[in-house]
Order: structure tokens, then C-alpha cells, then sequence
């Protein structure tokens, strides 16, 4: 009988022993981390920094926002950016560019501004609720990095806004050749409300009236807060855009930005949407393969008024008359900041 205890009790305390010597391995194999993830906790001692900022000083937050034309690279970007380890982008969020749209209407009558201000609703009302919408959306839709960043191309029609309500924020503006950018819309299919994808001489006045809405903001925002990053430019001579980029951006040089498709799908990587125009391009390495490939697709009255209808490529300094241009002669950003004719911004008018 006693021996029979005993050994119940050797059994159960063998069993215990191995529970908990199971459990106790367990515990040591953690799941594998990201490499944003490491770079968080070497560098800022915890993974939600970011996320504490936006909710205690939401307008200090050091967004980085990158729009331009659809069809400029704008996806090319954000996977590059993606690829850095400090860096979130993700994919396009589509409502924040609507609610930015929606909020310029709000106080654009004199007599709708009165009403609201009656109301209580005054601009610095809105202002905060779209800052909150904006960090919301921003914040929620990917994982948490210590720079948060967002890529809707149109976004960047209210760069103006978006700079007054995040005063800590920087811009990314994709410029690329119209001819290749129009061509690449209407070979695609790809649709913009108002653009008739049948008639090239439309798309590229368009293209130039819409581009130049952009980039007179980002002149008018300055060198310090905008950069505006030509396409050609970034896919002939990757690593030094990148490199003026990151500078630009105050982050370390990662030279995970010039091998995005290596971290695709991968846990603090590239995430990408399977519904995106973009998608099966931004999987491939770097390339220039997109670079010429409107040449002879444009009728040839459209060719001739090129300069009048897209004066926007000269100011750009994509020659008009030249089909293809030289995309390897170097034109440097600064020079872009130095065109007197821009400096009036022709923001989508917000209150001040
Ligand atoms: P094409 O349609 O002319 O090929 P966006 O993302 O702003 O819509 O831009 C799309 C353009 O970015 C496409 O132009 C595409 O070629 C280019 N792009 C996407 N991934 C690229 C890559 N890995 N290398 C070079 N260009 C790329």
C-alpha cells in the first residue's frame, strides 16, 4: 500500500518536473522579431514611441507624406521607404485624401463659415478633428514604426494644410515626365475623375494644371519641409536620391532602401495591397524600363503643342520639344526651388 503511494507520488512529482521544465523552454523560444522591430528597441528602448507621441502631442508628430501625380513612382517610393527600418508607410489609405478634399469645402463660403462659427464649430475645431482622423487612419492601418509615414498621391493638393496642421511634418513629391505619366494612365486604364482617358491632349493639360497645384506648395512649404524627387532621376541614380532623401528625411543611411523586393511580405517590411495599379511593378527590383516607353504613342498635333499644353514639363525641366528627353542629364532639386513664377502657392484654398 505504502509503496503503492510512493510511487503515485514519485509519478507525480516526475510529471510536474517535466511540465514545468516544457513550459520553461517554451517560454525561451520567443517568435522571431522584425528588424523594425529590433531597430525600436535598440534605439528607442519601446516599440509604440510613435504611438504615444500622436496621442499626447499629435501635432508635433513627424509625419512623412508622399503624393504627387498618380503614375509618378509614388509607390515606388513608399515601398523604398518602407524597406528602411525606421520607416512605415504602407498602403494607400484612400479616405485621407477625400477628407482633406471634403475639409477645404467646409469654410470655403463666407456665409457656411459664419453658420459654423455661430455654431462653435470654428477652423480650430476641424482642424484638431482631422489632425485625430488623419493619426487615426495613419497609425492604425499598419504597424507601429518610430516615423510614421503615408503615400495618397492626391494628398499632396493640400500639402499647404497638412504642413499648418503637422508643423513637424516633411513631404515627398514625386515629379515625373507627363508624357510618360499620361501615357501610363491611359494604357492602363487607369482612371482619375475628370480625366477623359480617350484624348491625350486632355489628360496632359490636366496633368500639368493638377501637378501644378502640388509643386507650387511645395516651393511655397520650402527646402526644409519638401522635397520634390524626380522619377528618372531616382531609378538612373537610386542610391544617390536616396541617399538626399534619408538626409532630407533626418534618418540613417539603411541600405535596405535599395532592395525593397527583398522585404516584401516580410514582419517590419513591405507591405503591399493586392488591389494596387502598382503592385506588380513595385515587386520587381529597381528598373528603368518605364522610363521611354510612351515614345510613339502620342498623336503628333498633341506632340507639336506639347510646350502649351503641359507647361508644366518646361518648368519641370523635362524639355517639351525633345521626345524622349535626356533623362540622364542631371538636374539638380535645388533648381527647382529657384523658379520666381512658382513662389505664389495655388493651394485648394483652406482657412488660415
Ligand atoms: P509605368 O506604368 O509607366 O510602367 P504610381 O505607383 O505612382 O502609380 O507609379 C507607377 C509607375 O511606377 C509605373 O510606371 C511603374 O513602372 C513605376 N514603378 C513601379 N515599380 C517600379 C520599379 N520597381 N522600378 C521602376 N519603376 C517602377
Amino acid at each position: 500500500m505504502r509503496n503503492t503511494r510512493s510511487s503515485l507520488l514519485l509519478g507525480c512529482v516526475l510529471l510536474c518536473s517535466a511540465s514545468l521544465l516544457y513550459l520553461g523552454m517554451s517560454g525561451i523560444k520567443c517568435p522571431p522579431k522584425s528588424h523594425r522591430y529590433r531597430w525600436m528597441e535598440l534605439n528607442l528602448g519601446s516599440a509604440n514611441q510613435s504611438l504615444s507621441l500622436t496621442e499626447h502631442f499629435p501635432e508635433e508628430t513627424p509625419l512623412i507624406f508622399i503624393g504627387g501625380f498618380p503614375r509618378s513612382g509614388t509607390t515606388l517610393m513608399r515601398v523604398m521607404l518602407d524597406a528602411h527600418n525606421a520607416v512605415r508607410c504602407g498602403e494607400e489609405t484612400r479616405v485621407i485624401p477625400r477628407l482633406l478634399a471634403m475639409r477645404a469645402t467646409w469654410s470655403r463660403s463666407v456665409k457656411e463659415r459664419m453658420r459654423l462659427d455661430e455654431a462653435g464649430v470654428t477652423d480650430q475645431v476641424l482642424d484638431s478633428a482631422v489632425r485625430a482622423f488623419l493619426l487615426e487612419v495613419i497609425v492604425g492601418h499598419g504597424e507601429p514604426a518610430p516615423r510614421l509615414c503615408n503615400k495618397d498621391p492626391f494628398a499632396l493638393k493640400s500639402l499647404s494644410y497638412l504642413s499648418r496642421i503637422f508643423p513637424k511634418a516633411k513631404f515627398v513629391l514625386m515629379l515625373r515626365d507627363g508624357r510618360a505619366t499620361v501615357h501610363s494612365m491611359i494604357s492602363r486604364k487607369v482612371t482619375i475623375s475628370g480625366f477623359d482617358l480617350s484624348n491625350y491632349r486632355d489628360c496632359l493639360t490636366k496633368w500639368s494644371s493638377a501637378v501644378e497645384t502640388m509643386f507650387s506648395q511645395c516651393q511655397a512649404a520650402g527646402e526644409s519641409r519638401c522635397l520634390p524627387v524626380r522619377y528618372e532621376q531616382l531609378v538612373l541614380h537610386t542610391e544617390e536620391e536616396m541617399r538626399k532623401l534619408l538626409h532630407f528625411l533626418e534618418l540613417q543611411w539603411d541600405p535596405s532602401v535599395l532592395h525593397h523586393e527583398e522585404l516584401i511580405g516580410k514582419a517590419g517590411g513591405v507591405s503591399l495591397s493586392k488591389v494596387e495599379r502598382s503592385t506588380d511593378q513595385v515587386m520587381k527590383p529597381v528598373n528603368t524600363d518605364a522610363l521611354s516607353k510612351w515614345v510613339g504613342h502620342i498623336p503628333s498635333d498633341v506632340i507639336s503643342d506639347m510646350a502649351e499644353i503641359a507647361p508644366m514639363l518646361a518648368r519641370l525641366g523635362y524639355d517639351p520639344h525633345a521626345n524622349p528627353p535626356d533623362y540622364t542629364r542631371p538636374e539638380p532639386t535645388e533648381s527647382l526651388f529657384n523658379d520666381s513664377q512658382n513662389l505664389k502657392a495655388t493651394e485648394t484654398p483652406h482657412p488660415s
